[in-house]
């Protein structure tokens, strides 16, 4: 996995003018399941290296913003740019945004059936870039360790999130995407996970955090943004999150 900021990169032909871009950024996203509009004009850049705690309410757009930026087909992107690295990821299909290095890990973690630990590991690695070596996630997850030649599918919820998590940093990408990844987990499990999001924070990987568990999210992320039926109706440091008290019960109900 290259975390390193990259000298000498110049914006591709075609990038927007700005004389030092983001990283990541998006502007004016707008997508659509069939007629129902979900995602309606958000924007937002993320550093390199930074955390960003995606959240709000059950149904406010969180899933499918992620998913617009991973270039899924649903919800479908009708208008708006997304940029990672100086590469225009709304031109993208989503093998293609995945092979610039954008990893999801959806909620329902899609472990694949009849495929042992590592064999799950290799399916993603064959498209290649490489990221993190075998020896190397067996050292960060020595749960995936002990159950390497298991079926992918028998594991615990706990040990196929890790596995899900695994099976992104195997590739070398640019961008994690998390959606829900405490998801239904027992909280000790929850504090696994919890740890390996910090390691990978702490290797400088840019990523987006989609939690309902929001005090969890807030204290790993550097910046919350948060989404209303559809919309951004904040973007600011976690720390504002946390402070404020009306802003989390109208937004977040908590
Ligand atoms: N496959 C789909 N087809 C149509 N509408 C969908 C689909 N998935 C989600 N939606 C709708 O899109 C909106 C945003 O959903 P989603 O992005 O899943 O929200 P969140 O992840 O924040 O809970 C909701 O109104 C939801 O009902
Ligand atoms: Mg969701």
């Amino acid at each position: 996995m290259n975390t390193a900021p990259q000298p000498g990169t110049t914006p591709a032909r075609g990038a927007h003018a700005d004389s030092d871009p983001a990283f990541f950024s998006c502007r004016e996203m707008n997508s659509y399941y069939g007629e129902s509009y979900v995602v309606q004009d958000v924007g937002f850049e993320i550093r390199q290296g930074e955390i960003i705690a995606l959240l709000g309410r059950n149904g406010a757009g969180k899933t499918s913003t992620l998913r617009t930026i991973a270039r899924l087909d649903d919800p479908q992107l009708k208008h708006g740019e997304i940029w990672l690295d100086h590469k225009s990821l709304h031109d993208m299909k989503a093998h293609e945004a995945a092979q610039h290095g954008v990893a999801l890990v959806p909620e329902d973690r899609r472990i694949i059936a009849g495929l042992t630990v590592e064999e799950n590991l290799k399916l993603a690695q064959i498209e290649g870039p490489i990221g993190w070596s075998f020896e190397r996630i067996y050292e960060h997850f020595p749960r995936l360790a002990e159950r390497r030649r298991q079926e992918g599918v028998t594991l615990s919820g706990g040990e196929q999130q890790m596995l899900a998590v695994a099976r992104a940093l195997a590739r070398d990408i640019k961008l994690l995407l998390l959606d829900e990844p405490y998801e239904g987990l027992a909280p000790v499990i929850v504090q696994e996970i919890e740890a390996i999001v910090a390691e990978i924070k702490a290797l400088g990987m840019t990523t987006i955090i989609v939690e309902q568990n929001v005090v969890a999210a807030l204290e790993l992320a550097d910046r919350a943004i948060i989404l209303d039926m559809g919309q951004i109706v904040f973007n600011g440091s976690a720390k504002d999150v946390m402070e404020n008290a009306e802003l989390r019960q109208e937004y977040l109900a908590i």
